[in-house]
């Protein structure tokens, strides 16, 4: 069994089903509203957990209720934990989501305790892979980067500016269309893979500027793409750590990210093993 680490964020997520998503400066109504556990270091965790590795997480979250709901299901998951600060002076993180019928969302993060997890404070882990993604301070990715030693995974998601040391050390890239238009030329700096999503219409990886895997995935119903690119992050990293080749594993990620979509929320979506191997 391979043993992965994820470094990143805890959020508690407040989601709002509607008929169709605000334009800027519109009201919508009728809405729906659930909290599910969120953020995406921890759904990248407990989706590499459901998918058969050993994960543990670290990451931040406040000395309030909404950590404690927050962190339900990587407890019920078997989700490593000892790894994980509880700030003093910040609230758990919380994201606000809107999503439409289509399954298209509107996410807006206050990431909250997740700044807390600071380069100072992180202890980088031992394991066969290391996931990081950018809801936790940038500069936290940037030691792990240099200082961890196994197949490094970075999500590029949100899209912010990083620093070139991550993308040079990445043995994986993944951005969605939006990132990869918004990095730019800056992703030639990536010696290693480079798996961009398009949504419904696949997912490529890339290496030295030549496709070496696309695939699309299977047709769902959406019910909810919120941590679609979580699953799928977390499903290209285990596949690649269990040795598949880098078309196996484009495969097996894009089922799993389908799958994330067939359900309402981040976590509850997540599939095991099983289901992905289902709609491979
Ligand atoms: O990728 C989906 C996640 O983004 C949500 O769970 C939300 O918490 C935001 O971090």
């Amino acid at each position: 069994m391979s043993n992965i680490a994820v470094i990143g964020s805890v959020n508690l997520d407040l989601v709002a089903t509607v008929k169709k998503l605000p334009a800027p400066g519109e009201t919508v109504t009728d809405a729906v509203l659930n909290r599910f556990p969120g953020g995406k270091g921890a759904n990248q965790a407990l989706a590499a957990k459901r998918l058969g590795a050993d994960v543990r997480l670290i990451g931040c979250v406040g000395d309030d209720a909404a950590a404690e709901e927050a962190l339900a299901l990587l407890r019920d998951g078997g989700v490593g934990l000892d790894d994980l600060r509880v700030a003093a002076d910040a609230p758990t993180g919380t994201a606000l989501i809107a999503v439409a019928p289509s399954g298209e969302n509107h996410i807006v993060v206050a990431p909250g305790a997740n700044r807390s997890l600071t380069p100072e404070v992180l202890s980088v882990p031992a394991a066969d892979a290391l996931i990081c993604q950018l809801e936790v301070p940038t500069e936290t990715v940037a030691r792990a980067a240099a200082e961890f030693d196994g197949f490094f995974c970075v999500n590029l998601a949100p899209a912010k500016q990083v620093d070139v040391t991550v993308l040079q050390r990445a043995d994986l890239v993944i951005v969605n269309e939006i990132e990869s238009a918004w990095y730019g030329e800056s992703l030639n700096a990536c010696p290693g893979m480079i798996a961009t999503t398009v949504g419904a219409a696949g997912a490529t990886i890339s290496k030295g500027g030549e496709d070496i895997a696309v695939a699309k995935p299977p047709r769902i119903e959406a019910v909810d793409t919120t941590a679609a690119g979580d699953t799928f992050t977390a499903a290209l990293t285990v596949a690649l750590v269990e040795g598949q080749s880098p078309q196996q594993a484009l495969e097996f990620a894009c089922a799993a990210g389908a799958a994330a979509c067939t359900k309402l929320g981040a976590q509850p979506s997540l599939p095991n093993r099983d289901q992905v191997m289902a709609l491979v």
